[in-house]
């Protein structure tokens, strides 16, 4: 991949270089081409005759960020406009192809935690960034940024752009975003060492790939979960606890799907199989970290239909999972932060200082390696940054059933502000906040009856 910057004048030539799978963005005065797959010698040797035109190239071939920012510093960051999200976005789809054969770039130069945090640390810069008319749309920056950080800033200096670029270079992005690289490499090479601890169960993979039929007759779904009679006794257990609340006991595994429903019970089994690999930390912060990931699922499975995420199932799993990678972090000794309330972007952004990638990305690439469904891979690799998912509506739901679990209400500062504005555009909006923390008690509530089961 190479970028190559042409100045306006010559667009009409430029355009005929072009192939059809490079991206072009017009921005003021320049053509903006991305060429995919494409070195940076065989790009200037294309545009030639084309005077100042400009091929930057990054020196690992994956390193897209790392060009892109070079890109705009040559323009020096000026006239940030829809572009700069829209060549991003588009830069994000190649990379993503082209990583198609290294699974785990795809985890490592993922999300900038740190540059969130730097922003975010910035108020008095970020709102000069998004407020001034000279420099329009940055909006899209805050949109990965928690609403009250952007909202309300203490007090409003002035802030000139010369201010800004100073302090982004001051802030040293390449080296930054190549340490986290680097690190990040190291971190699943050690972790890719000990995979087998975190082998899912194999009955939960059966599990998974019975979740998508819905025509499942209950005989057949008892029979699998009846290979496995540890989790068989600990299902009969539950569905016979004061969760349920049935009069009448339950004595047979497809006696509880009838009465459940299959989506319940494969909910059940998933769970209890996945509390296994809960078993290989601390028995507290397992215990903790339990019960936390259990009110996550039963809130992200009752808040789902209200944010358009008709799959509860899915909602359920990934409320379940979401935390995956603090666990596979604590499991090796790490310290992870955002015990006390949801992660914060300062927690984010030293779990990536210290492991070069976040406990959402670890997450995810657990999740992947166990071959769950993309569509899980994703939301909890996005649940702390729901408008980089792809299907939005699973990671906003996750991600405020989280603020609501660790808050017990909806805590509007620790709310990611895309994810905010999802939710005020959509039915949950209309419901009461009484309802919300009632919900929150009542589920923690049922949460503990399960425990104790
Ligand atoms: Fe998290
Ligand atoms: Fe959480």
């Amino acid at each position: 991949m190479s970028i190559v910057v042409v100045p306006e004048r010559y667009a009409d030539k430029a355009l005929g270089y072009k192939r059809d799978v490079d991206t072009v963005v017009r921005m003021r005065d320049y053509l903006v081409i991305g060429l995919f797959n494409t070195q940076a010698d065989e790009a200037s040797a294309r545009f030639l005759s084309l005077p100042k035109g400009i091929a930057v190239h990054p020196q690992d071939g994956n390193d897209i960020e790392t060009l892109f920012i070079e890109a705009l510093e040559r323009l020096r960051f000026t006239g940030t406009s829809p572009w700069v999200k829209r060549l991003w976005d588009s830069i994000k789809d190649i990379k993503n192809y082209e990583c198609k054969d290294d699974q785990e770039s795809r985890f490592i130069s993922s999300t900038f935690y740190q540059f969130l945090a730097f922003l975010a640390a910035h108020p008095n810069e970020l709102q000069y960034m998004l407020e001034d008319q000279a420099s329009p749309d940055l909006s899209w920056v805050k949109e990965y940024i928690p609403f009250g950080i952007w909202s309300s800033p203490e007090s409003v200096r002035p802030v000139t752009q010369a201010d800004i670029t100073t302090l982004f270079h001051a802030w040293h992005y390449k080296e930054k975003m190549d340490a986290k690289r680097e690190k990040g490499k190291n971190t699943l090479r050690r972790f890719r060492n000990i995979e087998h601890l975190f082998t899912l169960p194999s009955i939960s993979q059966e599990i998974i790939d019975l979740a998508g039929d819905t025509l499942l007759a209950a005989s057949k779904m008892a029979g699998i979960i009846e290979k496995d009679p540890v989790l068989t006794s600990r299902i009969l257990k539950v569905v016979n606890s004061a969760f349920y609340g049935f009069h009448r006991q339950i004595d047979s595994v497809e006696q509880a799907v009838v009465i459940l429903g299959n989506d319940e019970v494969i909910n059940l089994a998933f769970s209890i199989a996945i509390h296994k690999v809960l078993e290989t930390i601390s028995p507290q912060a397992a215990k903790r970290l339990w019960e936390h990931s259990l009110v996550v699922a039963h809130l992200s499975q009752w808040l789902g239909p209200h944010l358009s995420c008709t799959n509860k199932q899915r909602s359920y799993t990934v409320g379940l999972l979401h935390d995956l990678g603090k666990i596979v972090f604590m499991q090796r000794g790490y310290f992870i932060g955002g015990f006390e309330g949801p992660a914060s972007l300062e927690d984010l952004a030293s779990e990536e200082r210290d492991s070069g990638i976040s406990h959402a990305e670890m997450g995810a690439y657990i999740a992947e390696r166990w071959n769950l469904p993309e569509a899980i891979v994703d939301g909890l690799m996005n649940h702390h940054l729901p408008s980089k998912a792809r299907n939005m509506s699973l990671a906003v739901t996750v991600h405020i059933a989280d603020v609501l679990a660790h808050c017990g209400r909806l805590d509007a500062s620790k709310i990611n502000t895309a994810a905010g504005k999802f939710f005020s555009e959509s039915k949950a909006a209309s419901i009461s906040r009484e309802t919300f923390s009632r919900t929150v008690e009542n589920v923690t509530q049922r949460v503990k009856t399960i425990l104790e089961a």
